[in-house]
């Protein structure tokens, strides 16, 4: 099996600099999901026919699979099928999809080349509003005649609902003389892939046709306006797949998936979360409002408040997490630890039950077991070269508004008064502070204001 996708249209009603195909919905290609399904189906041969100044088409979705055709100029949709023919295999069937239409599922792709195993197979939608799209004509006896396009139906054929997708299935050894004897003389001046059905009914091949299970597996984007629906689309679709599979959210139309999210049972998820790259969530983990989670692997048990972010981050079970917090890319928490309100922590390892609640930055630390963090604690890890490292044993206490020099190490059972200004290492167990010593001095008289006359 063949499958050639169509991506050389150009896409002037996006208004955008980007090529139509590799706007993304969920954070995806267009044409990337079409490729991902395609590839799905373990074709022989995936051809993407691109178009004049697609290179950058091309460099993005790049892949060892895939071969490419250059359609320049574009001459409709049965030229561009045409360039793709010295890449495909004369045998079996060939596929074609479009680049623009990316939800249609695995499933109805093959129903639709199983419906097309002895002939040609369309898949058709009945719309109430047909308008635009080409239509199915049949024949008295429901036999599928030709496909006519809008521009060129007559007002009787304009009344027919059965549309086609554009997605077909065609026997591969017709291909190149149907599409060789294909003829632009119609209102576009195009050479129209659809009219390879008229000629497969003159030769007596069957034509089948095969429905989506939903309507939007064959929408596909022409505007801002249509990848927005799209979007909104998909990302209900996900969240159903989620609630099915056990998920609970607190509104399945307030929440966006940018690409893999894993869930463990009980997970809750409120409202304006987005996931994004790869995202586990462990059983029971509970996500507040408007948190952002990018490539993060979060615990079971663990609780994140609103108004997170995190990237590239692995966080242990059972932990407390936010409001406001915010994990970079190198964070591994370990479990029961808590980080709370603009806490922003950097490649840093934080052991289990570590607590670091208010204000603090941690970066290129590794921070033992049951350590408190004080308030407004900063890890001063740059020295505007180079990064250095901080080490923090097990049971350390650090007291508020500390900055820790690196490099530097605190030993086990350590304790740094408030205000320390760490820059040698501190020893275990004792107390260390930095801070000049306490002074108050009786009958000292504040400035006063200058009163002008
Ligand atoms: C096409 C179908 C129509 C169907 C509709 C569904 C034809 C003649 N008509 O019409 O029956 O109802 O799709 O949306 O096939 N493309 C190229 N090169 C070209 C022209 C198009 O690669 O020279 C690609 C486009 O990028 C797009 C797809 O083919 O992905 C469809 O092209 P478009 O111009 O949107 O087709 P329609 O005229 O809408
Ligand atoms: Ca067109």
């Amino acid at each position: 099996m063949n499958i050639v996708i169509l991506a050389a249209g150009q896409g002037k009603r996006m208004h955008s600099n980007l090529p139509k195909v590799l706007h993304p919905v969920a954070g995806k290609a267009l044409a990337q999901h079409v490729i991902d399904t395609a590839r799905s189906l373990a074709p022989e041969k995936m051809v993407v026919v691109y178009g004049h100044g697609g290179e950058v088409v091309r460099s993005t979705l790049n892949s060892a699979d895939i071969l490419w055709a250059k359609q320049e100029p574009q001459l409709g949709t049965g030229h561009a099928v045409a360039q793709a023919l010295p890449e495909i295999s004369a045998m079996g069937q060939t596929l074609v999809l479009y680049g623009d239409v990316p939800l249609t599922k695995a499933s109805t792709l093959k129903r639709l080349l199983q419906a097309g195993k002895d002939g040609l197979s369309i898949l058709t939608v009945n719309l109430l509003n047909p308008a635009g799209y080409g239509r199915i004509v049949r024949d008295a006896a429901g036999q599928v005649q030709r496909i006519v396009e809008e521009k060129d139906a007559t007002p009787e054929e304009k009344l027919i609902c059965e549309v086609n997708t554009g997605i077909m299935v065609i026997p591969s050894s017709h291909l190149a003389d149907w599409l060789g004897r294909l003829s632009n003389k119609n209102a576009q001046g195009e050479y129209y892939l659809t009219d390879v059905v008229a000629l497969a009914v003159a030769e007596g091949v069957p034509i089948h046709t095969a429905q989506p299970d939903g309507e939007w597996e064959v929408l596909g984007v022409n505007s801002k306006v249509q990848l927005a629906e799209l979007e909104r689309v998909h990302q209900r679709n996900l969240a159903d797949a989620m609630l099915v599979g056990g998920v609970r959210l607190a509104d399945p139309n307030r929440i966006d998936v940018r690409g893999e999210l894993g869930y463990g049972r009980d997970v809750f998820i409120d409202v304006g979360c987005v996931f994004e790259g790869k995202v586990e969530l462990g059983d029971a983990v509970e996500v507040g409002p408007y948190c952002v989670l990018k490539n993060v692997k979060v615990g079971a048990g663990t609780r994140i408040a609103a108004f997170c972010h995190f990237e590239d981050a692995v966080i242990g079970p059972d932990g407390v997490l936010g409001p406001y917090a915010r994990l970079r890319p190198g964070t591994e928490l370990g479990p029961e630890v808590h980080i709370g309100n603009f806490v922003e922590v950097k490649k840093s390892k934080i052991g289990a039950q570590s607590k670091a609640n208010h204000l603090a930055y941690i970066g290129d630390a590794e921070i033992g077991q049951r350590v408190n963090v004080g308030a407004g604690t900063i890890t001063c890890n740059y020295d505007g070269a180079n990064k250095h490292l901080t080490i923090i044993e097990d049971d350390v206490f650090i007291g508020s508004d500390t900055q820790l020099v690196a490099p530097v190490r605190v030993g086990r059972g350590a304790t740094l008064g408030a205000g320390t200004t760490l820059t040698k290492d501190a020893p275990p167990d004792a107390l260390t502070v930095s801070r000049a010593k306490q002074i108050s001095l009786t009958g000292w008289v504040r400035p006063q204001k200058i009163m002008s006359s």
